[in-house]
């Protein structure tokens, strides 16, 4: 077997590359290989699926919705899916962030922050140009989201088409670890200095909070990101939040600045709003953001749409997933005390650095190798998930676990046994 002669995969160099595995279905926690053998989605397949594959609620509600009006031009005409929607969502979030814009995925999300805090300072005649940004960080593979993402492998071939971006540490944390509030205060020093500095304004502070997802699944406490909050909001600079990865229950509370108490100038949210069925984004902005765009102007206005903007199918999958979140919210409470209990189990001899933040648990293998992304354990821990009956893509010598919210006590303990047996196998 090989792979398709017409598809051009994703982040997978295209010589020497393994042969796909072909899906044919998804229930549950659970995805079907075309020989019957079954995997257990460790991952929610790029951290989308919340609720389980192939939900019978949201399935329902997108087939009901194609039957009434599958998709329409969303300039000049409006629809009840996307218009609860975006209600729906004005109520969850914290804070004043009530206007929201639809794209398509996580890096149009951050795309559409990104410019519409640029064009906020130029709408109110300032100029502030510079973003800044974390190290290690990773915002989508769009130029824009490239430009204030961690420079890279994947990054490194654009660098001059890049715009320019100042980075500040992340000050990540692990279980046992006591230097974090001296590495925040450190960073916070920094970033107050920074925020400071008259010659070159900030436009805006990006952040992925609490986790920091493809970098390494790197974590830090919500009290640096309240430290970050205030820092910003004392400077009259713009906070942009990316829970692309981090909303809708994967921190343990219904979004990460929820669970840390703080409320951003825009948020960018996606992967779970549709729990994993129809690619959907949104970029959601504070009132102070959206005032400064209120203009009969053409200069002062926001032109910026998608072809599929708000489409009707995503907007109902959204809603499906909203009313699931809200009626199993101890599915996504209660997984954290699972995984400490799982990350005490972890040998130390063979791993290091275990953390947890809510449905997302990871920790590093003490590899002999380069560590980080492209270490080779990697691709050797790859190699044997599928007979452990798993679905697991580790970030190089980091490991993570960030299962749908549906999975079983049984199926739990199968991932945490699977995961401590590939560790000592790799190890070994
Ligand atoms: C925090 C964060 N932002 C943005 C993105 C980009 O999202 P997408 O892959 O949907 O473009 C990702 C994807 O992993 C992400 O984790």
């Amino acid at each position: 077997m090989t792979s398709h002669p017409n598809v051009w995969y994703p982040f997978t160099p295209i010589e020497g590359m393994a042969t796909p595995l072909k899906v044919v279905g998804g229930r549950g926690a659970r995805v079907v290989l075309e020989d019957g053998r079954e995997l257990l989605d460790c991952i929610s397949s790029w951290w989308v699926t919340l609720h389980g594959h192939g939900h019978p609620a949201i399935a329902d509600a997108i087939h009901a919705q194609a039957l009434e009006l599958e998709h329409v031009i969303f300039a000049g005409f409006t629809h009840e899916p996307a218009e609860r929607l975006a209600e729906a969502l004005a109520d969850m979030l914290p804070g004043d962030l009530s206007r929201v814009f639809f794209s398509d995925d996580g890096s149009t999300a951050v795309e559409v922050a990104l410019k519409m805090a640029y064009q906020y300072w130029v709408n109110r005649s300032e100029s502030r140009q510079t973003f800044l940004a974390f190290e290690g960080a990773y915002h989508g593979d769009t130029v824009g989201a490239m430009s204030v993402g961690a420079e890279s492998a994947f990054t490194g071939v654009f660098g001059e088409l890049l715009f320019d971006v100042e980075r500040l540490p992340f000050p990540s944390t692990w279980i046992g670890d006591e230097g974090a509030p001296e590495r925040e205060a450190e960073v916070l020093e920094t970033l107050r200095a920074r925020l400071a500095a008259t010659d070159r304004p900030v436009a805006g502070v990006i952040a992925e909070p609490l986790v920091q997802g493809a970098g390494g699944m790197r974590m830090c406490r919500a009290d640096f990101l309240r430290g970050v909050r205030a820092a910003t909001a004392e400077a009259g600079t713009l906070l942009i939040l990316d829970e692309v990865m981090t909303g809708f229950g994967r921190t343990g509370a219904r979004f990460a600045c929820e669970r840390a108490g703080v409320a951003p100038d825009l948020i960018c949210l996606s992967k779970g709003l549709t729990g994993g069925f129809l690619p959907l984004a949104v970029t959601v902005a504070s009132e102070r953001v959206y005032q400064a765009f209120v203009s009969r102007e053409a200069a002062k206005t926001f032109w910026h749409g998608h072809s599929y903007t708000a489409n009707p199918l995503g907007c109902a999958a959204a809603l499906a997933s909203l009313e699931l979140l809200r009626e199993n919210a101890e599915a996504f409470q209660g997984m954290e005390a699972h995984h400490r209990a799982f990350l005490a189990r972890l040998d130390p001899a063979l791993t290091e650095r275990p953390r947890v933040t809510g449905t997302i648990a990871a920790f590093d293998v003490r590899t002999r190798g380069t560590g980080g992304y492209f270490d080779d354990i990697g691709d050797e821990i790859k190699r044997r998930t599928v007979d452990k009956g798993l679905l697991l893509r580790p970030l190089g010598s980091t490991l993570y676990l960030m299962p749908p919210y549906c999975v079983t006590d049984e199926e739990r303990e199968q991932m945490y046994a699977g995961v401590l047996g590939l560790v000592r196998d790799v190890m070994s």
